[in-house]
């Protein structure tokens, strides 16, 4: 199914560029920058997913930059890539080929320590909200600070990062005694609880009423303006364009122009 709707993603798209010369001119037009404080600097990455002895490509030498203090919103169909690249970025996936630098560290020579070391720096919001059943929405959060021992420091620090998201109201609650936009924003909470330098939300709005949609987003644009953390967030949702730097589509593996902001 996924197959086909990158095949079909290919005849919706905008006109792609057939060379080479050309798609490094969109590329340099949509996500590139003169080096400068650079958060995310990838260079003609390519991934594959392998299985069943046959081969996907998925991304297709795309390159991006990604400054600091910077909000990126990246668009593009179903099956495009997109989390597939978020997932590249996080250093929750290895990167095949290409150059991937992430908070001044080049992924494609990292050992896994050093991958560990950086998933440290990063927030992660999934698609899927990846909450632990067992826990309470406090106990979740405060996983991200420490995997060992939920401290009454954590637990404050916990209790801070889902109130910010409205929810100090539900910290004792276990993620199946919660709505879905409740399990999202707790996701959110997990991920700016470390004050990551970099910010990666996949979809983070998707199960989000209006009201809770534009907490989001000012936490995101203080978070950003007031730390200095980067945000690239994946989303389809015309709510969250408003607080964004740059908006970047991506299609068939790699990037198209932005809409100039
Ligand atoms: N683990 C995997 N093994 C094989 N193929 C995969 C795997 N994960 C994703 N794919 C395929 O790679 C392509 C890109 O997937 P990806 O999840 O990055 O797309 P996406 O742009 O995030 O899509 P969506 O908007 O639906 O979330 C899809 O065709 C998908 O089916
Ligand atoms: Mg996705």
């Amino acid at each position: 199914m996924r197959t086909s709707e990158v095949l079909a993603s290919k005849d919706d798209a905008v006109t792609l560029d057939s060379t080479a010369e050309r798609t490094t001119e969109a590329n340099e037009d949509a996500g590139e920058r003169p080096a400068g404080s650079q958060v995310v600097r990838a260079r003609e990455i390519h991934y594959d997913y392998v299985s069943g002895g046959g081969s996907l490509p998925v991304l297709n030498g795309l390159s991006l930059d990604i400054a600091e203090s910077e909000i990126v919103m990246l668009t593009g169909p179903s099956g495009s890539g997109k989390t597939t690249l978020l997932t590249l970025i996080g250093a929750l996936r290895t990167i095949q080929r290409g150059s991937l630098e992430v908070l001044g560290k080049e992924l494609a020579c990292a050992s896994g320590a050093d991958r560990l070391t950086l998933r440290r720096e990063i927030g992660f919001v999934f698609q899927t909200h990846n909450l632990l059943d067992a826990l309470t929405a406090s106990q979740n959060v405060s996983l991200a600070l420490e995997l060992k021992s939920v401290c009454r420091e954590n637990r404050d620090k916990a209790a801070d990062a889902l109130t910010k998201v409205g929810l100090g109201h539900r910290l004792g609650h276990r993620p199946n005694a919660m709505s879905i936009g409740e399990c999202q924003r707790v996701s959110i909470a997990r991920a700016i609880v470390n004050r990551p330098r970099l910010l990666l939300a996949d979809e983070p709005t998707a199960a989000l009423d209006n009201k809770s949609t534009e907490r989001m987003l000012a936490m995101f644009r203080d978070l950003v303006d007031a730390e200095g953390c980067s945000m690239i967030a994946v989303t389809h949702d015309p709510r969250t364009m408003d607080v964004a730097d740059r908006i970047i589509a991506m299609d068939d593996g790699r990037l198209h122009p932005g809409t100039p902001l």
